[in-house]
């Protein structure tokens, strides 16, 4: 197929990229896992650096499930008796009984009537969205949304949308006034926790907020939330943003089983009714494949864990080491955007220094992730952090003194 105009067109647009200094690059491959040692954490080793142990500081799997013994021998069964993939949509004939058990664990976890599992998140906020909004929807979100909802919007393309300054509960109120009369069904939509900053959506104000406003609108107003970074490590118990803001349970909530639970695949929790109706109408619930019956095995293991005494110490020494990092990149004087949740954003406002501070951070065998722009606002250019259970007191003292040893060079 001829085809090199286009290709000569797209290798621009990554020349682009690159010459901007905004292109991903070549991503680094890790080639093994060291198990702890001493006071050390779990290590990896990344191709092309010989044996050098790396420290992650950029991995989501808040809890350090993912290589969890008991998780993986749960993956192990369900693969020996199911196989390893499912064959078929769940509606023809690709559900099996670890995908049913772990949708009605989820349900119960956060207290709703029903749950449904999809491949991701990402495709959990697609289809949900696209299932619910009709030509008379206006849908509000908030500007820092991840990028999942914003392609959703583009995707589903309600009859208006609405964009708030982050958090802003006051403009969210504005824009709900505003659409009295001009919409019949209103969502509000927010991450829970937002990825970049781990800062929190104030559940607390915006539940009664939409509350309020509810009569106004002859189908509702709907709030839903993409928890993904918040469920099972937010909250004393793991419920996620919800329970870290004393809030009420929210209309729709979407989380990842690939996070904090170290797994992979996607969810979304809620009344019986919605979760009927998505089955029949959720597109990448009906037209792609579930995730794999070990997957979903070893993700009902994470969440037994996590609803346990051993849960609840997991989140709580998560806590501590995020507060020990935290106080320690406040006294070596570096800008922080404080908080619970283990995303810890060092704010450095400038792209060369970022970088520089990153190369840093690597020479000393410590992974974490620089994020400028279009990926943060401009002047928002940070290192994000991302603490997580197996690491160790002294794996946080290793990393503020190479901070500290940048600082002062
Ligand atoms: C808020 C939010 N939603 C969805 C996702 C995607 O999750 P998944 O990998 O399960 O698709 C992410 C991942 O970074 C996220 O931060």
């Amino acid at each position: 197929m001829p085809s090199h105009r286009v290709d000569k067109l797209l290798h621009d647009q990554v020349s682009a990229l690159e010459n901007r200094n905004v292109s991903k690059g070549r991503e680094l491959v890790v080639s093994s896992m060291i198990e702890p040692t001493g006071t050390n954490g779990p290590r990896v080793t990344l191709e092309g650096y010989g044996t050098k142990p790396f420290l992650r500081f950029n991995s989501n799997s808040y809890l350090g499930l993912s290589r969890d013994r008991r998780l993986v021998a749960a993956d192990e069964r369900a693969v020996r008796e199911f196989g390893v993939g499912p064959g078929a949509v769940r509606f023809i004939s690709g559900t099996y009984r670890p995908h049913v058990t772990l949708e009605q664990r989820l349900a119960e976890f956060f207290r709703r009537d029903s749950a449904l599992i999809f491949s991701s998140a990402y495709s959990t906020v697609i289809s949900v969205l696209a299932a619910l909004t009709t030509q008379d929807t206006l849908v509000i979100s908030d500007e820092l949304n991840h990028n999942c909802i914003i392609n959703a919007l583009k995707l589903t393309r309600p009859k208006a949308k609405q964009v708030y300054r982050h958090n802003k509960v006051e403009e969210l109120e504005r824009h709900l006034a505003g659409g009295r009369g001009e919409a019949d069904r209103v969502i509000v939509i927010t991450d829970g926790v937002f990825s970049m900053r781990g800062d929190m959506a104030p559940l607390h104000n915006i539940g009664p907020i939409v509350e309020r406003m509810d009569d106004d609108f002859p189908e509702n107003v709907v709030l839903m939330v993409d928890d993904s970074h918040g469920v099972f490590c937010l909250g004393d118990t793991g419920r996620g943003t919800e329970e870290q803001c004393s809030a009420k349970p929210v209309d729709i909530l979407i989380g990842t089983l690939g996070k904090a639970l170290g797994v992979n695949g996607g969810f979304v929790v809620g009344s019986d009714t919605l979760i009927r109706y998505l089955r029949e109408t959720a597109p990448m619930y009906i037209y792609s494949n579930p995730i794999t019956t070990g997957e979903a095995a070893a993700a009902l293991e994470a969440l037994n864990i996590v609803d346990s005494t051993e849960g609840k110490q997991r989140i709580a020494a998560l806590r501590k080491l995020t507060a020990q990092f935290e106080s320690g990149l406040v006294s070596l004087g570096f800008e922080v955007i404080m908080g619970p949740h283990p995303v810890v954003p060092l704010i450095v406002r400038d792209t060369t220094k970022t970088q520089q501070m990153v190369r840093h951070l690597f020479q000393a065998q410590i992974l974490a992730t620089g994020l400028s722009y279009p990926v943060v606002p401009r002047g928002d250019e940070e290192i994000r952090f991302q603490v997580n259970a197996d690491h160790t007191p002294a794996d946080i003292d290793y990393v503020l003194s190479v901070l500290a040893d940048f600082g002062a060079r």
